[in-house]
């Protein structure tokens, strides 16, 4: 048999050893439904605190119920660690870790050249490997596959002995229709035996497997998902801009647009995007066509427009307090909701964030609360904060100069809310269907 036949068959009975490096939000819960399809999965994760917690049988992810962990890790399908030897033992390896941006918001491929190395040591005759994370077209060609067959590993021929693919991740966290396991999944090989064997692997636990012709073809399908959604949102926070210096009800126009049944798709604007990747992986592409003398116009654009909306809101604020003849410095804000979206516990590039230190430095008083967010700190400009318990929120509500509601998670009591604040900045529409929309205490972005 050769090594692919023979790898196919462990795959297809599920007898292969997977291995996922990088334990977060993606990692996990791919870990999780290839163990829940039966394979036998160990986590590889440098973090001693995540290894740590999982051996407790407890989930840090919220999507991932600490039951799931614990039932999984009791029936010997799914394990942790932080020893990549492990990686030896491995017949397919997925790789999720970070792709985050430099301070000179460049890409930061330290976590996929990292991990590639660890990788390097162990890479065997009879193994496939499936980055995930995502990054700009050309990473799994150029990078990966060099540092996985060169350096000290010449001789293992990519299709023959190692296949090596590019599979985006799509999770939306927080989302329970599409899950993992029922999101299509886009796969893109180095060679149409690459597409074959990861294809065995993936189609074992999830329900749609979308080949495509190349890596790059693969790598780029994620970076049009998320510049769309990233452009999308630019052109309606624009709209918000306009529709104020018209006068114009932008949610209204929203919605009536939204009746449209074709050819339009509802997005709704908000106080700037947040989160691991729509503001991040658009900024992929277009360092990657800076280096080939391109410039990406509408990513730039859609950068600068969503980047300028805390500042949008935090000037708007200052107007609703002027009209009610106060200012913003010396007067206390109350900030609800810091995750970037609602019901979620990830704070990564809020811009709540970038709201609060713009309130802070106008000198207001500041003080947020989030339950799903404990603390919050801002590395740039260095300051921590903790969320107000929950059983002191009203109180705080009824003391704030203004509320801005910068995340509307589901758990707030809205028309308490309405009830208790004197003045609300709601950058979201949470308050539109209580009454929001008319009462003279809301300001809606
Ligand atoms: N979070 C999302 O919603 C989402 C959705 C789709 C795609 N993605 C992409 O998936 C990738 C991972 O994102 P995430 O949100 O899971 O990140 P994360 O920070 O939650 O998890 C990454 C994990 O990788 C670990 N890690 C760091 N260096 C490592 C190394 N050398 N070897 C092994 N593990 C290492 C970290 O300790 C961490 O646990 C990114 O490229 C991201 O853009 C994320």
């Amino acid at each position: 048999m050769t090594t692919k036949e023979d790898l196919i068959k462990k795959l297809e009975n599920k007898t292969a050893r997977i291995g996922i490096l990088g334990m977060g939000y993606v990692g996990m819960p791919l870990a999780v439904v290839f163990a829940e399809k039966g394979f036998n999965v160990l986590g590889i994760d440098p973090d001693n605190r995540k290894v740590d917690t999982f051996n407790k049988g407890i989930s840090y992810i919220q999507d991932v119920p600490s039951e799931t962990v614990a039932r999984l890790q009791k029936a010997g399908k799914l394990n942790m660690t932080t020893d990549f030897a492990a990686l030896a033992e491995m017949d397919a390896v997925s790789i999720c870790v970070p792709t985050p941006l430099r301070q000179t918001g460049d890409p930061d491929m330290s976590f996929i050249l990292s991990a590639t190395e660890q990788l390097a040591k162990y890479v065997h005759a009879g193994m496939v490997i499936v980055l995930e994370s995502t990054t700009y077209p050309g990473t799994t060609r150029e990078l990966m596959v060099p540092m996985l067959t060169h350096e000290g590993k010449a001789g293992l021929e990519v299709g023959k002995d190692l296949f090596i693919c590019f599979s985006p991740e799509r999770v939306d966290p927080g989302r329970e229709d599409w899950t993992t396991y029922n999101t299509p999944k886009v796969l893109g090989g180095m060679t149409p035996a690459c597409v074959e064997v990861a294809t065995a692997w993936y189609a074992g636990a999830i329900q749609t497997i979308v080949p495509v012709s190349s890596p790059e073809a693969a790598e780029m399908a994620k970076l049009l998902e998320n510049t769309f959604r990233m452009i999308n949102i630019a052109m309606v926070n624009e709209l918000a801009l306009m529709c104020e210096r018209l006068g114009v009800d932008v949610w209204e126009v929203i919605d009536a647009a939204a009746s449209k049944p074709f050819g339009f798709m509802k997005f709704t604007p908000g106080p700037g995007l947040g989160g691991h990747c729509i503001p991040i992986d658009p900024l992929y592409l277009s360092w990657k066509m800076k280096a080939l003398n391109y410039n990406a116009k509408f990513i730039e654009l859609a950068s600068e427009i969503n980047t300028n909306m805390p500042r949008y809101v935090v000037s708007r604020v200052m107007e609703g307090l002027n009209d009610r003849s106060k200012a913003l410095k010396g007067n206390k804000v109350l900030v609800l909701g810091v995750a970037y979206k609602p019901d979620i516990d990830d704070v990564r590039e809020s811009p709540a964030l970038d709201v609060i230190a713009l309130l802070l430095q106008k000198g207001a008083l500041v003080e947020y609360h989030d339950p799903h967010i404990p603390h919050i700190h801002h590395e740039r400009e260095g300051w921590k904060m903790n969320s107000i318990a929950n059983e002191d929120l009203m109180k705080s509500v009824s003391a704030a100069d203004v509320v801005v509601i910068v995340t509307n998670h589901k758990s707030y009591d809205y028309p308490a809310i309405i009830e208790a604040a004197s003045f609300i900045f709601d950058s979201r529409n949470a308050l539109g269907k209580w009454g929001g929309k008319t009462n003279p205490k809301v300001v809606r972005l």
